[in-house]
């Protein structure tokens, strides 16, 4: 597969990178505080759908776009398996390394692309991506670059914002996420068009069934999905074959 990005991709994925380089030092607290701590029992249940895998004390497990570690984290705390974090943005990565001093984890976490990631095909037993797929610059190329370092029956697990089914409750959350949220993040990250890119970005990114059909297009099988939260999240599983 060719790797090769157009020009709107390239700036794409720049811009993201150095959005996150700003907010980094807030993104934690605005994390947990925008979302009332919810996000950390979303991570949690992402563990708990990779079970078996992270039992294997061979296995092998690899957390793209991990930011500052918490799902990396929760995986380790939770696994004989051994856990490497990986993600495109230095500042973000340094806070993740922080967080192995406090808890007393080597978790390893390196800088690269998720979209071009340097492991050879078939290396992991187990892939997973949390509030990351949506930020790639092409979602379709970034599954196939995950679906390539899979061994074969392998499992995707994919934590992402989601399309609440919940009349009544989709136009309440919609109305948090689009006019309050964005003015929070934007004053206490000081980068308000952080919190409006993330609705946005939300509103663009394929729902439930649309991320479904993605994954078995690029040739996931036995995939489902969860909804967390009345479908403001959910949790995509593929198989590679
Ligand atoms: C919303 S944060 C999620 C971080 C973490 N997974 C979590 O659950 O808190 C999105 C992360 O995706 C990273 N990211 C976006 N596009 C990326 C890419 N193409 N390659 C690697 N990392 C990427 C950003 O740098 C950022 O750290």
């Amino acid at each position: 597969m060719s790797n090769e990005r157009t020009a709107d991709e390239l700036k794409h994925a720049e811009d993201v990178r150095e959005m996150f380089s700003r907010i980094s030092p807030k993104y934690d607290f605005l994390n947990h505080f925008l979302s009332g701590n919810i996000d950390k029992r979303w991570r949690k249940l992402v563990t708990k759908k990779l079970e078996n895998v992270l039992e294997n004390k061979n296995a092998l497990v690899l957390d793209v776009a991990c930011g500052t570690g918490d799902l990396a984290l929760e995986l380790q705390k939770n696994a004989q398996a051994k856990i490497i974090g990986t993600d495109f943005c230095r500042p973000m990565l340094a806070i993740a390394k922080e967080k192995n001093a406090v808890e007393n984890l080597a978790i390893p976490y390196l800088e690269a692309d998720g979209m071009n990631l340097s492991f050879a095909d078939e290396t992991f037993d187990a892939v997973t991506i949390a509030f990351g797929l949506r930020n790639f610059s092409n979602w379709q190329d970034g599954l196939r670059e995950l679906h390539r370092v899979l061994k074969v029956g392998g499992k995707l697990v994919i934590l992402e914002f989601s399309a609440p089914i919940v009349p009544g409750f989709r136009q309440l959350f919609q109305f948090y996420f689009t006019k309050i949220l964005p003015k929070i993040g934007g004053v206490v990250s000081g980068s308000r068009g952080a919190y409006e890119y993330l609705s946005e970005s939300v509103a663009r990114f394929p729902d439930q069934k649309g991320l479904l059909k993605m994954m078995l297009e690029t040739g996931f099988s036995d995939v489902e999905y969860k909804n967390l939260t009345g479908g403001i999240a959910a949790i995509h599983l593929g198989v590679r074959q």
